[in-house]
């Protein structure tokens, strides 16, 4: 499905302000994990800016045990200090890599703004060598705005 046809569903999603924050981005999760053949594992952390660390709020795809990932560490932890979106075609390239699955090809991690802060992250993993474009950056920047508007 193009990105344009999810955008719409990613709105009514973000539109239903009977269920929780949580619920609706674990929603947007699964619509995007279920839709897109190289999303493979797709999550929403957000920042604990006193601790500096990373909180998993919402994902689809297998569970994973980093649940917690301080600034700095790992893709996530690098795009929480670098305000940049963080686009990895070949994990194994990578020396500040957290592995969640040995499956995982490749990674991409965009921030999450609220009022100009880099409050969180939405982060996806795939079993697919380098299948991230600038359309998905596009596309992730635009879902993360929505979620900034229900924050
Ligand atoms: N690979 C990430 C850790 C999170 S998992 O992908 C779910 C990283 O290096 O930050």
């Amino acid at each position: 499905m193009p990105f344009d046809a999810l955008k719409p569903k990613v709105t009514t999603i973000l539109a239903h302000d009977k269920e929780s924050i949580g619920q609706r981005l674990t929603e947007i999760c699964e619509l995007l994990q279920t839709t897109m053949g190289y999303y493979d594992w797709v999550g929403f952390y957000f920042a604990n800016h006193k601790e500096k660390t990373l909180h998993l709020k919402a994902f689809a795809g297998e569970p994973t045990d980093h649940t917690v990932i301080p600034f700095g560490k790992g893709i996530c932890g690098q795009v929480a200090e670098t305000n940049s979106n963080f686009v990895v075609a070949d994990v194994k390239a990578q020396n500040n890599y957290i592995a969640c699955s040995m499956y995982v090809k490749a990674e991409i991690v965009v921030p999450l703004f609220k009022d100009g802060k880099n409050v969180g992250q939405i982060d996806i993993d795939s079993h697919t060598e380098d299948p991230f474009s600038e359309e998905d950056e596009r596309f992730l920047e635009w879902v993360n705005q929505q979620v900034a508007e229900i924050l």
